[in-house]
């Protein structure tokens, strides 16, 4: 049985998911992984990432991390991650959700909140403003934070790129590392139905497990919910 929900006119409903975390906290494995559990349940799954997704979007990345903005400030730099995910929320996230697709995405707003908002000082106000136009209401259904003490994840995005050639994010302080982990942890207990931690310092499998229950705990929530709404018995 797929778990497709269906809104009153017929139009199939997609699951909007986030990956989020610091440095080395594994996300592009767990990303896949979660991809592969639910294509083989029947889940159309379209696998995405921040900043970045669209043509628009990945020109902006290349600007953002080449390091050719920070010369403009924190400002700026915040600026141009809502403008890339704009692009990405229009050009392709929102109508692959409006369309029954499982859209599981590698960073999205509370990578902006964390690392430009907590650790790049920047006015709250300025930082809600920037969000709200670029989501234009295309929050997560689920964000999945995979937390990992800041020392272990540099030492493994490091072991991974090599610390020579790692970008101008993560040649950052272990300090900073560790409050972005702190910021994530913040978030999550403002927001518990929407953030889950989970902690990423453990195997792959077991990671992998936890999340793939997670998710289908929310398919399943959500195919109740649009049954008693709509009072299909499917
Ligand atoms: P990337 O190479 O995609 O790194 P990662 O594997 O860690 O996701 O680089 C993205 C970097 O951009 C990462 O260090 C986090 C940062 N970032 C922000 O600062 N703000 C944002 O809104 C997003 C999406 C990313």
């Amino acid at each position: 049985m797929t778990l497709h929900r269906k809104t009153a006119d017929g139009v199939q409903q997609g699951l909007f998911i986030t990956f989020e975390g610091g440095e080395g906290a594994g996300k592009s494995t767990q990303i896949t992984r979660l991809a592969e559990h639910l294509r083989a349940a029947g889940d159309d799954v379209l696998v995405t990432r921040e900043p970045g997704g669209s043509p628009g979007a990945e020109a902006v990345r290349h600007v953002i991390l080449s390091g050719a903005a920070e010369s403009f400030g924190p400002a700026m730099e915040a600026l141009l991650f809502g403008a890339a995910r704009n692009d990405h929320v229009e050009q392709v996230m929102r109508q692959a959700v409006n369309t029954g697709t499982m859209v599981l995405c590698d960073r999205y707003i509370d990578s902006s909140r964390v690392y430009q908002g907590v650790t790049g000082d920047l006015d709250p106000g300025l930082m809600r403003a920037i969000e709200r136009a670029a989501i234009n209401g295309l929050m997560p259904d689920m964000t999945i934070i995979l937390d990992l003490p800041a020392e272990t994840g540099l030492q493994r995005a490091n072991a991974r790129r090599g610390a020579e050639t790692a970008d101008r994010f993560e040649k950052e302080t272990i300090e900073t590392h560790r409050k972005r982990r702190d910021a994530y942890l913040a978030i999550a207990a403002a927001e518990p139905r929407r953030c889950k931690v989970v902690s990423a310092d453990r195997s792959v499998e077991d990671i992998a497990a936890d999340i793939a229950n997670l998710v289908d705990q929310l398919k399943a929530s959500r195919a109740i919910k649009m049954k008693s709404k709509t009072g299909a018995a499917k």
